[in-house]
């Protein structure tokens, strides 16, 4: 018997739901609370219901991933990791043989549970990827630029994350591939990493962003769907001046006359956008001026980010939610990090560790403002984040944490924590995560059926549904930003579940409470 594919392994049979040959259309009822806070104090709740139908195209792209800092740790250990599954590598280490595997991404090694077993009320738990359909790594064409010239061979080596016996075989596959130049602006990321500029394109910065955007047409000349992250080293922030970033007609006046505060980051967003290309930002700086903004909606293209949340913001955005939701204060946060690879090198300047250290800060907001319990409005936790450069431990990052929170009575209790980890390894998969579940958003839409004749609509611009890989969420306008990571991955799997005309994932289980 041929063997199901992922995307046609969960049958969902309900009335709400029509599987044609190219698409899903889910019937689905959005429920929401309309709330009036009244000046009496009573707080009035008004549950709605907006009638929606959601459409899935069922037929997935061939996805091109383009990465700027292609030759980096990160990029050279995504690009490593899906050759080794397209090649079927195995290489032996001291504690046996490996296989590739994609541990630590939320698309290809989590689960969900879908329902209980009618025969014996057990939950039933499907991958995340045999929901709907979606791309599979091995199929992603892969391409980038970086200002160093090294190939991908090179660059897995210098990084060295990987096992050499995997790097000698991934050799062959590796060594053709090579980063297209970019663009390097000594004021934007730090002075030390000036040694490996030797691939750079020498021209205007309008030059620069016409050369960016042939780059991306030839990769959409081989693939449906393109997608650019900046996984580039970290750039200071950049001072948000009037007439240059505050619109989408400044800054690309800007451009075309060589302003030099243009970061080169903008301008890899702005030639996405124009290129109607998805632009993904992974680090934390503050690319998305007013004026890139103004553009991804003037032309109608996705941006999201910032700054890939893997190791220890990503526990902080658990823990404080957990603490503040049992009602336990947390009043002080030291978090201290010492690393030794470039990006640790390239954080070793002040001005980019402080665009570091904002979006490191940031992520326990949501949760303090959600409880005037324990928080007076404007009261903040003293939070303190340091980021020492140490090269000898390479990309094995050493995060140590100090939580101390008020509990009854005066006491308080502290937990620390030592979070050790190759950091590369832990940023791939949640790249790939952003590339696959972009792609999946690019194929859903919605149309609201209590407005006569409205059109299927796709995503607003800031794609904030990938908010769950972001330390520092950028959302649309209105909206709000929600750092917890529980809460961030409910909303994936909640949007996925209505594209199949599933309610929310509940938790009631009332089967088992009430006869
Ligand atoms: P890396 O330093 O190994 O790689 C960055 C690459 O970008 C380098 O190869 C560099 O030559 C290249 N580069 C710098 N400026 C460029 C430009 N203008 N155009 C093209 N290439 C350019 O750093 P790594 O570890 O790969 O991290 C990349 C970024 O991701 C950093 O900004 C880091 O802060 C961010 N990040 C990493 C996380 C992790 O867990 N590894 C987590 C969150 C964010």
């Amino acid at each position: 018997m041929d063997a199901v594919p992922a995307s046609r392994r969960v049958f969902v049979d309900s009335p709400n739901v029509r599987y044609e040959d190219d698409q899903i259309i889910a019937d689905y009822r959005y429920s929401a609370n309309e709330v009036t806070k009244r000046p009496n104090g009573v707080v009035h709740v008004k549950p709605v219901e907006k009638r929606l139908q959601i459409r899935t195209n069922r037929k997935v792209n061939r996805l091109g991933l383009m990465m700027v800092g292609w030759g980096g740790n990160n990029g050279s250990t995504l690009t490593a990791a899906i050759e080794a599954h397209r090649q079927g590598i195995t290489w032996k280490t001291r504690q046996g043989l490996r296989k590739p595997n994609w541990l630590g991404s939320l698309t290809q090694a989590s689960t969900v549970q879908i329902g209980l077993d009618t025969t014996d009320g057990s939950p039933v738990y499907v991958p995340f990827k045999d929901l709907l359909p979606t791309v599979d790594p091995k199929d992603i064409i892969i391409d980038g630029w970086d200002i160093s010239s090294a190939d991908l061979n090179e660059s897995v080596r210098r990084a060295a994350v990987l096992d050499v016996g995997l790097q000698d075989q991934l050799e062959p596959y590796l060594k053709f591939c090579k980063p297209k130049p970019s663009v390097y602006k000594e004021k934007f990321i730090a002075l030390n990493q000036m040694g490996r500029a030797d691939n750079l394109i020498e021209a205007s910065d309008q030059k620069v962003l016409d050369q960016i955007r042939e780059d991306i047409r030839q990769m959409k000349s081989k693939a449906d769907t393109v997608v650019v992250v900046w996984t580039a080293n970290t750039e200071c922030l950049c001072p948000v001046l009037e007439g240059v970033h505050d619109t989408a007609d400044n800054l690309l006046a800007a451009i075309a006359n060589g302003h030099e505060d243009v970061s080169p980051s903008a301008l890899f967003a702005v030639a996405s956008i124009l290129e109607k290309v998805p632009f993904i930002n992974g680090s934390p700086q503050n690319t998305f001026v007013p004026g890139v903004r103004e553009l991804a909606q003037r032309e109608k293209s996705w941006i999201a980010g910032d700054d890939f949340k893997t190791g220890q913001t990503r526990m902080k955005s658990v823990l404080v939610d957990f603490l503040v939701s049992c009602g336990i204060k947390p009043v002080a946060i030291a978090s201290y990090n010492h690393l030794g690879n470039n990006d640790g090198k390239n954080l070793s300047s002040h001005q980019q560790f402080l665009a570091k250290k904002a979006s490191k800060t940031n992520v326990i907001d949501d949760a303090v403002l959600s409880n005037d319990i324990l928080y007076e409005p404007g009261e903040k936790v003293d939070h303190t984040v340091i980021i020492e450069y140490l090269p000898y431990l390479g990309d094995s990052k050493r995060a140590m944490d100090e939580y101390t929170s008020e509990i009854m009575f005066g006491g308080t209790n502290t937990i620390v924590m030592h979070n050790v980890c190759e950091d590369s390894l832990l940023a791939a998969p949640v790249i790939l995560d952003l590339a696959i579940l972009t792609e999946l958003a690019t194929r859903i839409s919605f149309r609201s059926v209590d407005v006569k004749d409205s059109e299927f609509q796709p995503f607003t611009t800031e794609l904030s549904i990938l908010s769950y890989m972001f330390k520092a969420p950028i959302i649309q306008e209105g909206g709000h930003v929600v750092n917890a990571l529980n809460k961030q991955r409910a909303s994936i799997l909640n949007i996925v579940r209505a594209c199949l005309g599933l309610a929310p994932e509940h938790h009631m289980d009332l089967e088992t409470k009430i006869p």
